[in-house]
């Protein structure tokens, strides 16, 4: 893969991949959306309380929501002890991060993980024991048998990576995590989050923060085992718009059922679905509500 380095608004930088012709962070800030879009919308801060997490980073990319992550949850409790494994296409990528001053907006103990992660695809210590498994995570998935605490859904956008959006990949997804974890996602696509309820997956939003386009009506989704999601953990609620946004052509789900179809395969099937569809039409709800 190639790609560049480009700065962000909160003055970490980010990669701009020319394969998937697309960042690898928000242009708000790719540090600041590792802490808010996972760790946070993962509850890290609470579940940080425990003696021991889980944690399933998918595309771990430059590493960010990993590292965003161990260090929510040591600043909470330093004796917490983490799983932590991480899937990610391009072994390159984590590499080149370890190899350039991009590491350095990390404390000094995770820059070390991320080096580690990235030279050897593994760390350990008392605290830690950690995993980097390279190849195409729908593979790769296959590997683990876990209970999540926590799952970072980070994958390029659904138009550019279909393949790790589709409602058999949740369906593996769904399978490693804990009765009461969380996953997050950047995506408030009603095609992802429809997928996800078809695996079974309770869901709610990330609600905007202080600062955002005026387009934007969510940070992102998050989802959970439903049994866990009414008791245990608090959802907050799709706005009517968003609810709404989920009875429309967009919330028709990709599917890959071999795990193995091409983007290309996978977006043809996905075209043809939605016209065949009875849903109304995104451009009415658009309309409705006043989106452009
Ligand atoms: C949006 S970036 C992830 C950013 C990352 N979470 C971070 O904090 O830096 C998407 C990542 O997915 C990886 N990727 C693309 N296709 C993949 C696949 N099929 N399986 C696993 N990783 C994939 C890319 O190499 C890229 O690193």
């Amino acid at each position: 893969m190639t790609w560049t380095a480009q700065p962000t608004d909160d003055g970490s930088f980010t990669f701009f991949s020319a394969e998937f012709n697309e960042a690898f962070h928000s242009r708000q800030g790719a540090r600041s959306e590792a802490f808010t879009k996972f760790a946070e919308a993962t509850d890290l801060p609470e579940q940080a309380r425990a003696p021991q997490l889980c944690l399933l980073d998918v595309c771990y990319g430059l590493g960010y929501n990993s590292a965003a992550a161990l260090e929510t949850i040591w600043a909470v409790n330093p004796d917490c002890r983490v799983e932590l494994y991480a899937l990610e296409l391009d072994a390159s990528v984590p590499q080149a991060v370890v190899d350039s001053s991009l590491v350095n907006i990390w404390l000094p103990p995770t820059q070390e993980i991320l080096q580690a992660l990235a030279t050897d695809s593994e760390c350990h210590s008392q605290q830690l024991s950690a995993k980097l498994l390279v190849g195409d995570a729908r593979q790769t998935i296959q590997q683990l048998s876990m209970q999540a605490d926590a799952v970072f859904f980070d994958p390029f956008s659904p138009r550019r990576c279909p393949q790790l959006w589709t409602v058999e990949f949740f369906q593996q997804v769904r399978g490693r995590l804990a009765p009461n974890g969380k996953l997050a996602t950047y995506s408030r696509s009603a095609s992802v989050r429809a997928a996800m309820q078809q695996v079974g997956l309770q869901i709610g939003t990330i609600p905007l923060g202080a600062a955002h386009l005026p387009h934007e009506w969510s940070q992102g989704t998050v989802a959970a085992i439903p049994s866990a999601a009414s008791e245990a953990i608090r959802l907050t609620p799709l706005s009517p718009m968003e609810q709404e946004h989920l009875q429309t052509r967009a919330a028709v789900p990709y599917r890959d059922l071999s795990l193995r179809d091409s983007a290309q395969q996978i977006l043809a099937r996905h075209q043809a679905e939605q016209q065949q569809s009875s849903l109304e039409s995104t451009s009415s709800w658009r309309r409705r509500w006043g989106i452009r």
